[in-house]
């Protein structure tokens, strides 16, 4: 492929594991990831007594990056029986585990129990019933954060803000919801509750969501003390902490966010008099959104006169629907000419049948662009594998772990073969 210079991950030349691998194929830098982890210990875990950091799975789990979170000395933040699963096969610690979600199954809630998940996140008094329902028949206590819908409006796509009065999320934090549930748990033998939980939003580029609904809750952690006898000892302030959304934008260190929150909660608490819980953060896609790659090959390049040139793909909505879902923007180089000058303006679109299946719009390439040349799209670490689909078929890519120049297939490439499994043909139809 030409003497061009090629782009490296992780020591990794990107040409030779498209080669080597396939593509479409994702690439995760694991030095990447514990890089982020690391600064996760020394500007919040090391910084601030009392603290806990749990990485929000949903963004990217595979087993390999459970042992790599487990060996980080993170917790994980789950949300479904296959999360769960998941965490607990690849042998992480189960009780720095969170269980999320404003739907947990009774199935689910009793493979939390089994496995010994560290909280389960209540999200309404009705998932109380099935909550204390499991611990009653499994004979366990469970014990519990209250997740709270502060009641505030984040800077993010619509589909990402979770932290409004209407949410879907949450335990609204004004009415009697609340204080009725803590009086519950109070006298329920299976039940523990522990404190609270707000997640504001995601791929956040302040604080200030996180900020006013920290204030929201201290005032009602004051009303359960005074009027409940209620100590909150633990407050989870949720992730969302985001990463750049566009190329050259710098990307912002953790402390970016956690300091003002920090900040917050111990003036707040100190001012009205009650103690600071301890506190816990859940970043999903700060810590592995830059970790990750996608590589692609070139195919078709249409080129329709005075209009635009379409350069085609061999993956797209299928392993990243982020552009069609939130118009997330993306942007990346020609792997095997890394070194050439962006002088082509052009769109990259995937092979689905879809006109909406655009990677990326209006964006500067090399002007060698050409036929089985490999695409790399950066940030793609986070919410890629994790939601990607077979939509027309598309079996789903490979995930290689790079580090320091070695290359470990993580997930295998589905094939034609795995289309199939789980279908059955019914007799009358053979
Ligand atoms: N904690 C809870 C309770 C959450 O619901 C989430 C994300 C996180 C933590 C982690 O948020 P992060 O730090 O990764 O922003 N599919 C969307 C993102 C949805 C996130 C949902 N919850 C995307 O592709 O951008």
């Amino acid at each position: 492929m030409g003497s061009s210079k090629h782009l490296f991950w992780d020591g990794c030349d990107t040409v030779q594991l498209a080669q080597n691998y396939g593509t479409p194929l994702y690439v995760l830098s694991e030095t990447a990831v514990r890089e982020r982890c690391r600064e996760v210990k020394k500007d919040f875990l090391c910084k601030y007594p009392n603290t806990r950091a749990v990485y929000a799975s949903k963004a990217f789990l595979t087993m390999a990056m459970v042992r790599i979170i487990a060996s980080e000395g993170l917790g994980l933040d789950v949300v479904s029986g296959g999360e769960i699963y998941t965490a607990y096969r690849a042998g992480f610690p189960m009780e720095k585990t969170i269980f999320h979600g404003n739907n947990k199954t009774l199935e689910e809630l009793q493979l939390a129990l089994e496995t010994g998940v560290g909280r389960i996140v209540a999200d309404s008094e009705s998932e109380l019933d099935i909550i204390e329902d499991a611990a009653r028949r499994r004979g366990k206590r469970a014990t519990l954060l209250l997740r709270v819908a502060p009641g505030v409006d984040a800077a993010t796509h619509q589909y990402m803000a979770t932290g409004h009065t209407a949410s879907k999320f949450g335990f609204p934090l004004a009415g009697e919801s609340i204080s009725r549930t803590i009086q519950r748990i109070k006298g329920s033998e299976n039940l523990v509750l522990k404190g609270f939980h707000f997640h504001v939003g995601s791929q956040l580029q302040s604080n200030r969501s996180h900020c006013l609904a920290v204030d929201a809750l201290i005032k009602e952690m004051v009303l359960f003390s005074s009027d409940l006898g209620f100590v909150t000892e633990e407050l989870n302030v949720g992730g969302g902490y985001g990463v750049p959304e566009h190329e050259g934008e710098e990307r912002k260190p953790l402390k970016y966010f956690t300091e003002g929150i920090m900040e917050r909660v111990i003036a707040g608490c100190e001012q009205a008099g009650i103690p600071v819980p301890a506190i816990i953060i859940e970043p999903g896609r700060w810590i592995v959104s830059e970790a990750g790659i996608t590589l692609y090959k070139v195919g078709s390049i249409k080129e329709i006169p005075g209009v635009m040139t379409y350069v085609s793909v061999d993956g797209g909505m299928t392993d990243n629907p982020r552009p069609a879902l939130y118009g997330a923007k993306y942007w990346g180089v020609v792997a095997n000419r890394a070194d050439e000058l962006a002088g082509k303006k052009v769109t990259i679109v995937g092979k689905c049948c879809e006109s909406g299946d655009v990677l990326m719009k209006d964006v500067m390439v090399t002007d060698q662009i050409t036929r089985d040349d490999i695409l790399a799209v950066f940030n793609t670490g986070a919410y890629n594998f994790s939601m990607a689909n077979n939509y027309n078929r598309l079996p789903r890519p490979a995930v290689v772990l790079v580090r320091e120049g070695n290359a470990y297939v993580i997930v295998n490439r589905q094939d034609y073969e795995d289309l199939l499994s789980g279908e059955v043909i019914p007799d009358h139809l053979r």
